[in-house]
């Protein structure tokens, strides 16, 4: 039986709603996004202790937060390297210095993959493969860049994103791979992401462990043929505890236990909601959901819901400007008061600003810069050829 992270959840929103309080109405424009630095540092601290003895290293993965003063943090108690998604984000982060970083993904994108080959020169980076043509694509831009780019194979464990379907395919891939140019061949990368939302704990350990099931064979597969696996990569804060615990994992891209969001705290509630956003109250009449000032712009729901902290409070809806709460409580936050919306999806919220006020003591403490945010190149396109 899985605990009821219901009172965790509560108590969380409270001491966020108490941490938004003490801002008062400071001259930053709403919306705004703040971090309660002691829960980010208790989280990270949670997270790097559960790793420090285990034969598995904590690879946290960048998407999360996008914030290359955070990553620093991160690897200075302990984290083997960093995970991104993204061309944008490993730039960011080499740019940073940080010199060793997983692409735990398929880009097949010829520019971004020109980006991730130039990086390549500058750091470690390893990056996710599942085709005969997606590796062909990351072999000409190592070749053409002059680097070299250490690939994983992504393997699909029940997720139907990328990934290779059978042992045969993943092992003939690792063949292919060895004999590319500016490729070399590390490993396995398995995300069970399709298994992160499983409500009931031991539901979900249960099912991680079903899915990682054919992976031994697979290692023993590649071994047999003279691979050698220096990295198999996969996890996430919702199931750290499981796949972090295999034997044959390497490297557990774990994200949103660091910030959380609404969703999390449920799955997670070992870790503490750190990460807000603050609103204000447009509307509040007692005959229809209160009305907030972030929307669709500023806030994702692609995954959960949002809440409203400090109040008992269910979700409504979001347009492109508002968020709408209904509150049930005896007290309705006033026309013009800031409140806290946790976000129901942290990391797609994260990216769409450009500083997370770091609230320490009642106090603005400084400013993290999102400085690894997907801007693509929309930002700085050389100009159109000319007719
Ligand atoms: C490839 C990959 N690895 C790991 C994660 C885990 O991230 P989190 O811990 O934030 O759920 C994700 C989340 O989307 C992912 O796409």
């Amino acid at each position: 039986m899985s605990a009821d992270p219901k009172p965790a959840r509560e108590a969380g929103f409270q001491e966020l709603a108490a941490v938004v309080a003490t801002l008062g109405s400071i001259e930053y424009q709403t919306p705004f996004l703040v971090v309660d630095l002691d829960a980010m540092e208790r989280n990270l601290s949670r997270m790097a202790d559960y790793f420090e003895h285990r034969p598995a290293a904590l690879r946290p993965h960048f998407k999360h937060h996008k914030c290359t003063e955070i990553a620093r943090m991160q690897l200075e108690a302990g984290a083997a390297g960093i995970t991104c998604a993204t061309s944008d984000e490993l730039s960011a982060a080499v740019r940073a210095g940080i010199r060793d970083v997983l692409v735990a993904n398929v880009i097949t994108d010829r520019a971004r993959l020109a980006e991730i080959a130039q990086c390549a020169r500058h750091a470690d980076v390893t990056i996710a493969v599942d085709s005969h043509p997606s590796a062909t694509l990351a072999s000409d831009a190592a070749t053409r860049a002059g680097s070299l780019l250490r690939v994983v194979i992504e393997y699909d464990i029940g997720m139907r994103r990328s990934g290779v379907g059978s042992i045969p395919e993943a092992v003939e891939l690792a063949e292919f791979v060895t004999a590319a140019p500016g490729l070399a061949f590390r490993g396995i990368q398995a995300y069970e992401g399709n298994l992160v939302g499983v409500p009931d704990r031991a539901e979900r350990t249960a099912s991680v462990l079903e899915a990682f099931a054919p992976m031994p064979e697979l290692l023993r597969e590649l071994a047999d043929r003279g691979f050698e696996v220096d990295m198999f990569t996969g996890g996430s804060a919702a199931t750290y505890d499981t796949a972090g615990n295999l034997p044959f994992m390497t490297d557990v891209q774990a994200g949103t236990y660091l910030l959380m969001d609404a969703t999390y705290v449920e799955l997670a509630p070992e870790f503490e909601p750190a990460l807000a956003v603050v609103a204000t109250v447009a509307t509040a009449r007692p005959d229809r959901p209160l009305v907030v000032d972030v929307g669709a712009k500023r806030m994702s729901t692609d995954w959960g819901e949002p809440a409203l902290a400090g109040y008992a409070a269910t979700y409504y809806a979001t347009s492109e400007e508002h968020c709408r709460f209904v509150v049930s409580g005896p007290s309705l936050p006033a026309v013009g008061e800031r409140v806290a919306v946790i976000p129901g999806h942290a990391c797609p919220t994260v990216a769409l600003y450009s500083t997370i006020v770091g609230v320490r003591d009642g106090r603005v403490d400084r400013l993290l810069t999102i400085d690894g945010r997907d801007q693509g190149q929309t930002t700085s396109l050389p100009p159109p050829p000319s007719a």
